[in-house]
């Protein structure tokens, strides 16, 4: 199987570097074949870096090329529409970073371009595949918890156009869409989606400290569930160059409580009762996540990137012939939710889910 990479970035680099540890191991029949991305140096590090056979001359040129088999889209937010819809044409396997687009109409668009070609689709959620945040479901199957009540979940990072980030498109509306919550927090949407299903209705205030223009930097919501409870999630991008991406959950039922205290090592605790607390640190959440994952099993010595166990999942369920998850539509319900958020800050008012 021959992959395509069309984006040199930093996610690109992520998933490059994964998928190179799975085919150095054997574990995927794969090769790194094809890159394009117009900033030509960057395609040219790739190349010379993870040694790919070939630098392409566009986007159509790789798609279109009998050398790709199948498309991994790790260009910024604004190309994706251009980029599945050539894709699509070419009916090639398709793995797209998230946000699908810049807003809901855009990720529908795409979603539905790739569904009526049948193509097999995965999207860049990479939280579900996150140690801590699993573990953490796993927890809620304790009925004891009783109902759930409230979730506040707080994510925050730097304004991401300095420090690691080498790129400054997160700053321009045309390329992304918003700010901190479609291209950060529509990872926590999905998580809280992924844990306790649909929203029913929202409300929401955004605000603008750098002063890009309609780049939000900070959102405040609060979703409510359909099977009761509700969440207040707390987007933010900051200033501060020594906090990088940071996740904390913590979840509130009427017999206890859940905390998640970073995304990938925890330590998750649990309070249930008056019982003592129980906290899990990195070996206890890393012996569960190799038990509940058989896969991590497989490939664990060859984990070399946060991304690289969607990678192998989506490779993996090509090389089988079963449906990659999740897919573009699991992407679709996220942006839902997201576009209800930046409506419910814009109109100040609350907003009913699902949207029509
Ligand atoms: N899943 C995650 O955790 C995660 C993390 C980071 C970024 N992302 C997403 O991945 C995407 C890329 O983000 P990034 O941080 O890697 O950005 P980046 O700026 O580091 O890399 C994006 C690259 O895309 C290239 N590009 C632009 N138009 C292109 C086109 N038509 N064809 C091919 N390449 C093109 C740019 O030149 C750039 O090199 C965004 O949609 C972002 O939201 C997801």
């Amino acid at each position: 199987m021959k992959i395509g990479f069309l984006g040199a970035g930093l996610i690109g680099t992520e998933h490059v570097t994964g998928i190179s540890g799975l085919i150095s191991a054997d574990l995927i029949e794969a090769e790194l074949f094809g890159v394009y991305d117009p900033n030509i140096g960057r395609a040219g590090e790739f190349k010379k870096k993870f040694g790919f056979k070939r630098v392409f001359s566009s986007a159509a040129e790789l798609i279109k090329s009998d050398d790709i088999q199948v498309v991994f889209i790790t260009a910024w937010t604004g190309a994706h529409r251009e980029l599945v819809d050539i894709v699509a044409q070419e009916a090639k396997p398709v793995f797209c970073e998230k946000p699908l687009g810049r807003n809901l109409a855009e990720a529908r668009s795409i979603s539905s371009t790739i569904e009526a070609a049948g193509i097999p689709n995965q999207i860049g959620l990479i939280l579900r595949t996150s140690p801590s945040f699993g573990f953490a479901r796993h927890l809620l199957q304790d009925t004891s918890l009783g109902r759930l009540m409230a979730v506040v979940f707080r994510d925050d990072q730097y304004f991401p156009i300095q420090g690691h980030y080498k790129s400054d498109w997160r700053k321009d509306h045309a390329t992304t869409g918003g700010g901190t919550f479609i291209e950060h927090s529509i990872h926590d949407v999905d998580l809280m989606r992924w844990m306790f299903g649909d929203f029913t209705q929202v409300r929401a205030i955004s605000r603008q400290f750098a002063g890009y223009d309609k780049v939000e930097d900070l959102t405040i919501a609060t979703a409510e569930f359909a099977r009761g409870g509700h969440v207040t999630f707390t987007s933010i991008w900051h200033n501060i160059l020594t906090r990088e991406s940071s996740r904390h959950l913590e979840i509130f039922f009427e017999n206890g409580r859940i905390v998640v205290e970073d995304e990938v090592f925890g330590p998750v605790s649990i309070e249930l009762g008056d019982k003592p607390v129980k906290i899990f640190d990195q070996s206890d959440i890393g012996r569960w996540y190799m038990d509940a994952s058989p896969e991590i099993m497989t490939i664990g010595p060859a984990v070399t990137a946060p991304t690289t166990l969607e990678d192998y999942r989506f490779l993996k369920a090509l090389l089988d012939g079963r449906k990659p998850e999740p897919d573009f539509k699991v992407g679709v319900a996220a942006h839902e939710v997201v576009e209800a958020v930046y409506r419910s800050a814009k109109e100040d008012r609350p907003v009913s889910l699902p949207l029509e």
